[in-house]
């Protein structure tokens, strides 16, 4: 799928060829995976409409989704977003699980989601044997997952150490994730800004507007002490929608 990038200089693109080289200027901090961040905004700034994503996209979004999804070691949700958006495999289309491993990476990203209540919900993704996922909890919650078909890997941690800190370091130091894409939800990508964690801010302004309404916007949670700076690394355009990617400084 093509995509007119305006910045930083004018030419046509292919959404899969810009985003296959996406890794070979990403260097991960020792301590933690190189952390990208996915969103969409409607043009007057909402996340969400009548409480999901998906009706502020269209397939130029998706395409843009899910090629980021084929880059990385690792997808983070939080469980607002996994129950909101039903979440199932990572990567649907074998055609993209088969440029994965010809690249050498495994099939699928791993699927990592975070909760302090230990309130995980049933999603689809649960039931797809091939799916790996690593779900992250504060110890004493009350949680089963063992009647998945999934290949969940439980991690109970101290609640005073599950910081998300501490799940990038694991993520980083156990299961070789180098680079990491969170897809949201805003509450989860207002902590990861609060702990100083995101590289880069992945951003589709819609060509909509919601009109006002309570939705949601792409963080929240505590203002941050101070205004955080982003860089463009480049802008696109298809069908009115812009696509927009931001180094964090
Ligand atoms: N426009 C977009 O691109 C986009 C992207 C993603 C989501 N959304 C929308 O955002 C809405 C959901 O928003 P949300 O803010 O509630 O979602 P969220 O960030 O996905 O989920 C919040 C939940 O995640 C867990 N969590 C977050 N930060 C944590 C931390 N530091 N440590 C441990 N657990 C943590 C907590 O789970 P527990 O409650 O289980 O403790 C928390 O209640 C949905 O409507 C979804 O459609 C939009």
């Amino acid at each position: 799928m093509e995509f007119r990038q305006l910045l930083p200089q004018p030419e046509t693109v292919a959404a899969d060829q810009l985003l296959g080289q996406l890794r070979r200027d990403l260097q991960a901090p020792a301590e933690r995976p190189y952390t990208l961040v996915n969103f969409i905004a409607s043009a007057d700034g909402r996340a969400t409409f009548a409480g999901r994503s998906g009706g502020l996209g269209d397939d130029g979004d998706r395409a843009m989704f899910h090629g980021l999804r084929e880059q990385v070691d690792a997808v983070m949700v939080g469980t607002g977003t996994l129950r909101a958006e039903r979440y199932g495999r990572v990567l649907g289309r074998p055609e993209r699980r088969e440029r994965r491993r010809s690249r050498g990476l495994t099939p699928e990203p791993l699927a990592c989601i975070v909760s302090r209540s230990g309130d995980i919900p049933d999603i689809p993704l649960f039931a797809e044997p091939e799916a790996r996922a690593i779900v992250f909890v504060p110890r004493g919650t009350d949680i089963d997952l063992r009647d998945t078909a999934a290949q969940i890997e439980l991690t109970r941690l101290d609640p005073g150490e599950l910081t998300l800190t501490t799940v990038l370091r694991r993520l980083r130091a156990e299961h070789d994730v180098e680079v990491l894409l969170c897809e949201g939800g805003p509450m989860l990508f207002g902590g990861l800004l609060q702990e100083r964690a995101v590289d880069e801010l992945f951003l589709t302004l819609a060509p909509k507007l919601t009109g006002g309404g309570t939705e949601h916007t792409i963080t929240s949670g505590p203002e941050l002490p101070e205004l955080q700076p982003l860089s463009l690394r480049w802008l696109l355009e298809r069908d009115g929608s812009l696509y927009l990617r931001y180094r964090l400084r």
